[in-house]
């Protein structure tokens, strides 16, 4: 079990957990708020969509412990928002839900395009909303709702509103203010009362502010640690010359589908990748240090970027080792560890991206391969970007084969 402290709602909440418990149980089971629901717990349908500092997260695949000291909002927390005191009129009058299953997470989707996008269109507000599915298929309304709200904006622009964009445009997140029981509004409380007994997965008390367990800290970084994907390819290449040619980091670059070096100085980088994932798409600009160990013939390219269209930051270490197979082959193990932050983070764990990543790494290979053999800039030339639709073609089909052989 672990202690945690989380602000949720505005009140604060001491509890401690299992490392695997979910937000989603630890806000449903122990913190009794039961308005956050789970449809498909494997981050696919949105259902289960809440704000954590602010912006939106799946609470099904982000653990409970991983939010230590953060700001978490359901949809029994908004009374006292000004962005949500619009969408919930408009989608009453758009007829914007029929069962009300998938509401909590689209109201908390929809939150964040009024926030993030005041000039979304129609095709944009669809595409937002790709992640959250509404088994009703109420689309029409939901689309409509937040459309209207965008346009009474434009027309009449409400600084509260304005304020909270500007916000979120400098980074910032302010915490949640609460209505009181006169249906004023007051500043977030450091104490609530939340009758309940503790259930089995998670035992949470409400307790007077503490100070925050700086061991717990380096726990939860430990946990942070991230997604790790391993992956690798075989060249029919001597080791050595493999090597040599990893080194030059323009040439690798060159065999990563939307990836381009901006500047170079030693083992020192800037440049920017571009990765479309269904509705995913992310231009991640950043900078990367290269560390050789030419006797173990072993690097890693530590590196952090971030996508400013989604304001989502990625951090990692791709580790890569060349094994030698014989005196004419060479196998490349690369393995990578990373941490998401931010509303790309939602896609992070699920094994399609990891297919994803392992398909992307092996075709890294062919290019390898290709540049190694002489093959001309032209002739070996990457695509501008990853190729999501062929790639998602070719993951499905073998997902769809493996099933009907049993797994062979
Ligand atoms: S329950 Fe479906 S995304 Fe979390
Ligand atoms: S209104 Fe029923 S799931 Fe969306």
């Amino acid at each position: 079990m672990k202690a945690i402290t989380l602000h949720i709602n505005g009140n604060r909440l001491a509890a401690e957990v299992e490392a695997r418990t979910h937000l989603g149980d630890f806000l449903r089971d122990s913190a009794r708020l039961t308005g956050t629901h789970l449809g498909c717990e494997h981050g696919v349908c949105g259902a289960c969509t809440v704000l954590v500092d602010g912006e939106p997260v799946r609470s099904c695949i982000t653990f409970a412990v991983s939010c230590q000291g953060r700001h978490v909002t359901t949809v029994e927390g908004y009374d006292g928002d000004a962005i949500m005191q619009r969408l919930r009129p408009a989608f009453t009058r758009h007829h914007a839900l029929q069962c009300g299953y998938c509401t909590p997470g689209m109201l908390a989707t929809a939150r964040d395009i009024v926030l993030r996008l005041p000039d979304a269109d129609e095709a944009r507000v669809r595409l937002e909303l790709a992640g959250n599915l509404c088994r009703c298929t109420g689309y029409m309304g939901i689309v409509a709702a937040i459309l209207d709200v965008l346009a009474q904006l434009r027309a009449e622009p409400d600084p509260d509103i304005n304020a909270l964009r500007a916000q979120a445009r400098a980074g910032q997140f302010a915490p949640p203010l609460v209505a009181d029981t006169q249906g004023g509004i007051k500043a977030m409380p450091l104490m609530a009362q939340v009758g309940r007994a503790a259930s089995t997965a998670a035992a949470a008390v409400l307790t007077a502010p503490a100070a925050e367990p700086v061991a717990l800290e380096q726990e939860v970084a430990a946990i942070r640690g991230g997604t790790r994907i391993e992956a690798s390819f075989e060249l029919p290449y001597p080791a050595e010359a493999v090597w040599a040619f990893m080194g030059d980091l323009p040439a690798v670059a060159a065999c990563l589908p939307g990836a381009a070096i901006e500047s170079q100085e030693g083992e020192k980088v800037k440049g920017r990748i571009a990765i479309k994932f269904g509705p995913m798409a992310a231009a991640f600009v950043g900078a990367a240090k290269l560390e050789r160990d030419d006797q173990a013939r072993r690097a890693v390219l530590r590196g952090a970027g971030q996508d400013n269209l989604s304001r989502s930051r990625a951090q990692g270490d791709i580790a890569y080792q060349m094994v030698t197979l014989d005196s004419g082959h060479t196998r490349v193990d690369v393995d990578m560890l990373y941490t998401l932050q931010g509303p790309l983070a939602q896609f992070s764990r699920s094994g399609l991206v990891k297919d994803f990543v392992r398909r992307l790494v092996a075709d890294f290979g062919l290019q390898v391969q290709a540049r190694m053999g002489g093959a001309s800039d032209a002739a070996a030339a990457a695509p501008a970007a990853v190729q999501p639709l062929r790639s998602l073609l070719a993951l499905l089909w073998e997902r769809v084969r493996r099933s009907f052989m049993g797994g062979r």
